[in-house]
């Protein structure tokens, strides 16, 4: 299992929101965050130029998957979430030790997998 985080343009977010029901991802997680994406603004001061760190709004998608599921979501954020300017955002693919779906106490496999009736 992995849990893919991916950070996005709030821009492009409901995109992203349509290509993964299309990729039938289901069970997911959204924050809107800020942060930097390497991109250094130039202040002019009266003693030279410095450099100043802006924070940028972007918005969080945090998704758990089984294995073969991780290309497919990969793939539709990839396809969603880019303008192809700089600041589109990255995706993060981190394992995930144990997943326990809280009301029939199903782990891992059993728990990351959609259940048929609606939430
Ligand atoms: N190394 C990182 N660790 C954690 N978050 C990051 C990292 N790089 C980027 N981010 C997050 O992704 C957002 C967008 O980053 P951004 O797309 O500018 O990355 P980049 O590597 O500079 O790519 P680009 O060259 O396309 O701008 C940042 O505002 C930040 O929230
Ligand atoms: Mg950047």
């Amino acid at each position: 299992m992995k849990l893919i985080v991916a950070i996005v343009r709030p821009e492009q977010a409901n995109e992203v929101l349509e290509a993964l029901f299309r990729a039938e991802v289901r069970g997911l997680t959204v924050s809107r965050v800020q942060g930097h994406g390497g991109e250094l603004e130039r202040v002019e001061t009266y003693r030279g130029t410095t450099v100043k760190m802006e924070l940028q709004d972007k918005v969080r998608f945090e998704i758990g998957v089984s294995n073969h599921f991780v290309e497919p979501t990969v793939r539709a954020i990839m396809s969603s979430a880019r303008t192809g300017e700089v600041g589109d955002g990255k995706i993060f693919v981190l394992p995930v030790e144990r997943v326990h779906r809280i009301r029939t106490g199903e782990v891992d496999e059993g728990a990351v997998t959609p259940l048929a009736e609606a939430d």
